[in-house]
């Protein structure tokens, strides 16, 4: 595994996360940032190149130990979730549905003591910006984990499984747990190594929410199986040529593969330009990202084509497209600063962490 470059405080790339010890009524503040994913579109359960970015959007918990069980409440989501600790189970049987989340993250844990507490977020659930993954890594900070962002990924990314069954990628949470402010990252799934690219102040990141939609019963999981069928066929999509994606013989795993092979070389290709401050190139990318992800992926729909078709003929907009999983959510733009009025503009931001 690729070593990370070293970075600064505990909620940084490539530093480990440390328990706090603290008196047990003592108040605990964690913090975790939702993302914005820039390109590289459903790559990363292929091994592939994804550019993520954290958002200075994201869900705050503050609370207290509670031995042997967990009590929160949220802002933003109905219910209030009670769980024992260890928690034994099927997390995703359990109401209110937040719940799950919760108790997959303490199961993932192995957590035997808890927290009493109030969540708050202003990551609108359900619209791409990984509002679970930024719940379950704030619950993983505040059930005291200690490890690397990398470890800390990996346990909510199988706590998402566990509460969800969709068989997601570990972009998200890999995203949340090792940004560092004023950086997009451009991660490699394959050996998980990361480099984070400074993000120019001299241009807007915007983002505009579209439509509610969970990935849960969507064709994400589909999608994750037309791309393991073209991986029989050809091997890796992270290494294929376009000539062994042509070869490819079931039309709609040839599509998805086609995709996935041209959607790293924008990767590639928008880190380069985003280094030189090439925006007319980051755009290109944006609106090709866009295409393929509506004509070869077919994880767009009718009213995220007509808001990207919307914001690319807006002057000052370099480009635009749908973002994350898709069937809904949110699309992202990069313009000059200004250009746009509607939506959030967002600024690359730190990482989960342990608040002081
Ligand atoms: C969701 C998943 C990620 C990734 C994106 C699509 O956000 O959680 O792992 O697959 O969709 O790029």
């Amino acid at each position: 595994m690729a070593d990370h470059p070293p970075f600064g405080p505990p909620g940084r790339s490539g530093t480990t996360f440390t328990r706090v010890t603290r008196p047990d009524d003592a108040p605990i503040r964690v913090h975790a940032p939702g993302r914005v994913n820039l390109i590289g579109e459903h790559t990363d359960y292929t091994g592939g190149l994804v550019f993520p970015m954290a958002i200075d959007r994201g869900t705050t918990l503050s609370g207290t130990r509670r031995h042997g069980g967990v009590i929160l409440t949220s802002d933003d989501a109905p219910g209030r979730v009670e769980i024992a600790l260890p928690f034994v189970g099927d997390p995703a049987s359990l109401d209110p549905r937040w719940a799950s989340f919760v108790a997959a993250v303490a199961a993932e844990l192995g957590a035997t003591d808890g927290i009493e507490g109030h969540l708050r977020s202003n990551i609108p659930a359900g619209a791409g910006l990984s509002s679970s993954a930024a719940l379950m890594c704030a619950v993983a900070l505040a059930l005291g984990f200690d490890g690397t962002p990398l470890e800390l990924a990996r346990h909510a990314r199988r706590a998402e499984h566990a509460a969800t069954g969709v068989p997601t990628g570990i972009m998200d949470q890999y995203c949340i747990a090792a940004a560092v402010a004023g950086h997009a990252m451009l991660i490699d799934c394959d050996d998980l190594s990361i480099e984070q690219v400074p993000v120019p102040d001299d241009i807007d990141i915007v983002v505009r929410f579209i439509a509610h939609r969970t990935l849960r019963g969507s064709a994400y999981r589909d999608r994750v199986e037309e791309c393991a069928r073209a991986e029989d066929e050809i091997g890796p999509l992270r290494s294929a040529t376009a000539y062994e994606v042509n070869s490819i013989t079931d039309p709609t795993a040839r599509k998805r593969a086609r995709h996935v092979v041209h959607e790293n070389q924008r990767v590639r290709d928008f880190a380069a330009a985003l280094r030189r401050a090439d925006y007319p190139t980051l755009g290109n990318l944006l609106r090709a990202s866009h295409a393929s992800l509506r004509d070869e992926f077919d994880t767009s729909t009718p009213h995220m084509d007509a808001a990207v078709d919307e914001l690319n003929a807006i002057d000052g907009v370099f480009g635009a497209r749908m973002t994350g999983g898709g069937f809904g959510g949110c699309v992202v733009a990069i313009c000059e600063p200004g250009a746009l009025q509607d939506g959030w503009v967002v600024t690359a931001s730190a990482g989960a962490r342990v608040l002081p």
